[in-house]
């Protein structure tokens, strides 16, 4: 077998074998095939596609590629939850308390923010203290103790994902759903959970920009979840718009601590029930969808998700002080108002842009190695459908880099378009696949 065949078969749309696959992975995790090879065969793939068998043998050769994780001494049932990113996207932070606090067992990991997108990780170690970075025992002792861990994965899980999402995302070959199937699958698969619940972001801050291909990664998905002997149900949510009002790592926090404590934005509030609602029915809690919700909303506005974090914070060594009075966490030293030319109803928010821009004033990295500053980013002031008057904030810059004002506030006005005729508020679950 050698990689130029295989390059060559792909370039002519044919498909490759499991043992092509199996020999390109392990090979190329191995690190005896060069990037550049692999980026033409990744490009062929991004231009030819792949069919379901070859998904399925790419997800499984790459889920094989490192260490697994085994949670059956936690629960024969582990339900997982995993968005394919976005902006703005704090679902997780406030949504698994909820599920920890009606007795399902939640042990997950977390990225950190990639692109435009931000990530759970670097959002938790925004609390002073939280060790996202704990030993795997102590993150499964955690989790039969309190019923939660959220940490970063630091085990060698699918080691084949980072190298190849790596070069992705260095060649422009992000956006298509074999290679992102493949990359989230195979995360979850050696991740341990045996049902895998997927927030598909749909709209222009997310990688599937349209509902036709939100599905079809939806059900590709769920066909390789089902070959692997795992139960898959996506739910695909509008990212249109940022998720809520903030980006940026503690002020996502703080939005999300609001939200536990019952103050919850609409929008956040229909996918947190949308996506809690099949995490429960999916751990056997309940069968019944109109109980399921109803035990969320209770788990909020009782206090019992609230506590469930705090209890979360204090076992991951964060200082809880910062949760029960969100006034502790340091404010940018520039907080600016990027106000409106014109008048009118919002009808368009450019997210990725929106996205980017967070990123620029410090809430992500630019570079790898850039350290984040974690009370950077931006609260929008108006969402898809608000009227606007003239000189009225569209949003608020949070930076402590006065250089980064003048051009952030340039490109905030350029993501605002509006429109002289009144404009619907979208719907924030665009539907459910199972
Ligand atoms: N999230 C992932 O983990 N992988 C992708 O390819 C896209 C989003």
């Amino acid at each position: 077998m050698n990689i130029i065949s295989i390059i060559s078969k792909k370039r002519d749309k044919k498909a490759l074998t499991k043992e092509e696959i199996e020999y390109f992975v392990s090979e190329y995790t191995k690190g005896n095939i060069p990037d550049y090879q692999a980026a033409a065969l990744v490009m062929a793939i991004y231009i030819n596609g792949m069919t379901s068998q070859e998904i399925t043998d790419l997800t499984l050769a790459m889920a094989d590629s490192g260490d697994k994780l085994d949670l059956s001494d936690i629960s024969d049932c582990i339900v997982d939850k995993h968005s394919s990113g976005g902006v703005g996207d704090k679902i997780t932070i406030i949504l698994m308390p909820i599920i920890a606090s009606l007795d399902i067992p939640v042990a997950k990991m977390s990225g950190r923010g990639l692109g435009f997108t931000g990530g759970t990780a670097d959002k938790l170690e925004s609390i002073p203290g939280y060790n996202v970075d704990i030993p795997i025992e102590k993150f499964k002792e955690n989790v039969k103790e309190i019923g939660i861990s959220l940490i970063t994965s630091n085990l060698n899980l699918a080691p084949a994902d980072k190298k190849i999402y790596a070069l992705r995302d260095s060649i422009a070959c992000t956006a298509n759903i074999p290679l992102i199937a493949s990359s989230i699958m195979s995360k979850k698969i050696a991740s341990g959970a045996n049902k895998i619940l997927i927030d598909i972001t749909c709209g222009n801050g997310a990688f599937m920009k349209d509902i036709k291909q939100a599905k079809e990664l939806a059900n590709t998905m769920i066909k390789i979840g089902n070959l692997a002997g795992r139960e898959v149900r996506c739910v695909i949510t509008n990212m249109d718009e940022p998720v809520g009002k903030a980006i940026g790592n503690s002020l996502e926090i703080i939005e999300a601590v609001k939200a536990l404590r019952g103050e919850i934005p609409e929008d956040i509030k229909e996918i947190v029930l949308a996506l809690g609602t099949q995490m429960v029915l999916m751990s056997g809690t309940t069968l019944n969808v109109q109980e399921a919700e109803k035990m969320i909303l209770n788990s909020i506005y009782s206090g019992k998700a609230y506590e469930k974090f705090k209890e979360l914070v204090k076992k991951q060594g964060g200082d809880v002080s910062f949760i029960e009075n969100l006034d502790k966490f340091p404010k940018a030293k520039h907080i600016i108002p990027v106000l409106s030319e014109n008048r009118g109803a919002l009808k368009t928010i450019d997210t990725e842009l929106i996205g980017n821009v967070s990123v620029y004033l410090g809430a992500g990295r630019m570079k790898k190695e850039d350290d984040i500053d974690y009370s950077a980013g931006i609260i929008m002031n108006q969402k898809i459908g608000d009227v606007v008057e003239f000189g009225q904030a569209l949003a608020y810059i949070y930076t402590n880099d006065e250089t980064k004002i003048d051009g952030s506030i340039k490109n905030l006005k350029s993501a605002f378009i509006l429109d002289p005729k009144r404009v619907a508020k979208p719907k924030a679950v665009l539907g459910i696949v199972k």
